[in-house]
């Protein structure tokens, strides 16, 4: 069994995260790490950005970010991002990196996560749904908004 576990974002892993790979067709769901590590950079207050390590390598990313100031309840619980290494996809990293966030939104009293995603095939919303997420709005550029009660 291998095994993963969180890591803040730092100098020793900043460069695996930022070049962390894609499956074709993936792309158009996500901007590039580097615009999250630069949204983290401006917005330490509320950004809570994380690396995941299997078995000591860099597989993956999230952010989160946690703002009880936000008027908009989206806002104030939410994955900015999501990112898993192409080969080390669909064997529970994401998964692993959701509930973290949901563990931290607990810690801090939370009743729900939010997350905001482009809908289509080879987007993530089966991801999201399999997890427990469920979508109640849209955007108004169409992507959708989607929650878990924690
Ligand atoms: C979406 C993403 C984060 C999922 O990560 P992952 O590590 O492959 O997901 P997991 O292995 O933890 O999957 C958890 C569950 O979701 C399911 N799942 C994952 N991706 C799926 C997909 N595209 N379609 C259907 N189900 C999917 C898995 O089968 C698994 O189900 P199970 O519990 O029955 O085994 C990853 O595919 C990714 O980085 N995509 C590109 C970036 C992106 O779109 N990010 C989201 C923008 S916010």
């Amino acid at each position: 069994m291998s095994e993963l576990r969180l890591e803040e974002l730092a100098a020793s892993n900043i460069v695996a995260a930022n070049t962390l790979s894609l499956k074709p067709g993936q792309e158009q769901f996500v901007a590039p790490v580097s615009h999250s590590i630069a949204e983290a950079y401006v917005n330490p207050a509320t950004a809570w950005p994380r690396v995941v390590l299997e078995d000591d390598e860099v597989v993956g990313f999230i952010m989160g970010n946690f703002d009880p100031d936000a008027q908009e309840d989206e806002f104030k619980a939410c994955i900015w991002r999501i990112n898993v290494a192409a080969d080390a996809q669909g064997h529970g990293v994401g998964r692993f990196a959701v509930l973290a966030v949901a563990d931290e939104a607990r810690r801090r009293g939370l009743e729900r996560i939010t997350v905001i995603y482009e809908p289509g095939e080879a987007g993530p919303a089966a991801f999201f749904e399999k997890i427990g997420f469920t979508p109640y709005g849209e955007t108004p550029y169409g992507e959708t908004v989607a929650a878990l009660e924690l």
